[in-house]
């Protein structure tokens, strides 16, 4: 719980910071040890407190089990992806929806008119929707890091035939697709570098 009376936040232990950063990994292969449904709700509803641009929360997930649905994903993969997305317990495949600013008045309710600006800006709109619906896939990540699950997050796809094979309808726009589970056999590629904080950060 925070404080109420000095604001003070909760700092994550090394534990926390070794599950979502230091020691998480991106998963390559899983165990057969099943995800379940409640735990795929719990991922969002972890995922969307994080924040977004007034609040617009353009990201949309699907979810698809084992099964003939999971096969006409798999057709859309590239083939270094198509194996251990047939493979994964659980797939999770992350959208934008390109109207996500029909719930403005919702999301905004003390500037419900963004909505109207957006609709009228197609730039913007699309600005707003690509950077907050990435944010969001991160946060995505970090989420389902934070339930003890590995993430292997994808973009090798076809991603306009994701989006007609499950999106026709809701004309929803595919941004990344991510295996879920516990992690299998030799499930790491080698640790790649990172850059050194010296060349990433600067102070003014
Ligand atoms: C946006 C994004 C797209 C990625 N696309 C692919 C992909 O198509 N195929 C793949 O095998 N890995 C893909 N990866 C996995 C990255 O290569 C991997 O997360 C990165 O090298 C860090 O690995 P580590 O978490 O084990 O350190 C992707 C990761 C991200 C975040």
């Amino acid at each position: 719980m925070i404080a109420e009376t000095t604001r003070a936040l909760p700092r994550l232990d090394e534990t926390g910071r070794a599950a979502l950063f230091t020691q998480a990994r991106t998963a390559n292969s899983f165990a057969d040890t099943p995800v379940t449904e409640a735990e795929l709700r719990e991922i969002w509803e972890l995922a969307r407190w994080a924040p977004t641009g007034a609040n617009t929360q353009p990201l949309r997930v699907l979810y698809i089990g084992r099964g003939e649905a999971r096969m006409r994903l798999v057709k859309h993969m590239d083939d270094g992806n198509k194996a251990k997305t047939e493979a994964a317990p659980a797939v999770a495949v992350l959208a934008l929806d390109p109207r996500f600013h029909e719930h403005m008045s919702t999301l905004l309710p003390f500037k419900p008119e963004l909505g109207d600006v957006l609709a009228a800006n197609e730039e913007l709109r699309t600005s707003t929707g690509q950077f907050n619906s990435a944010l969001q896939a991160g946060y995505f990540i970090l989420a389902v890091r934070a339930l003890g699950l590995a993430a292997g997050p994808m973009g090798g796809f076809d991603a306009a035939g994701v989006d007609a094979e499950f999106f026709s309808e809701e004309q929803w726009r595919s941004i990344l697709v991510v295996n879920i589970g516990h992690p299998g056999e030799n499930p790491w590629f080698d640790r790649l570098p990172r850059l050194d904080s010296a060349d990433i950060v600067r102070w003014a």
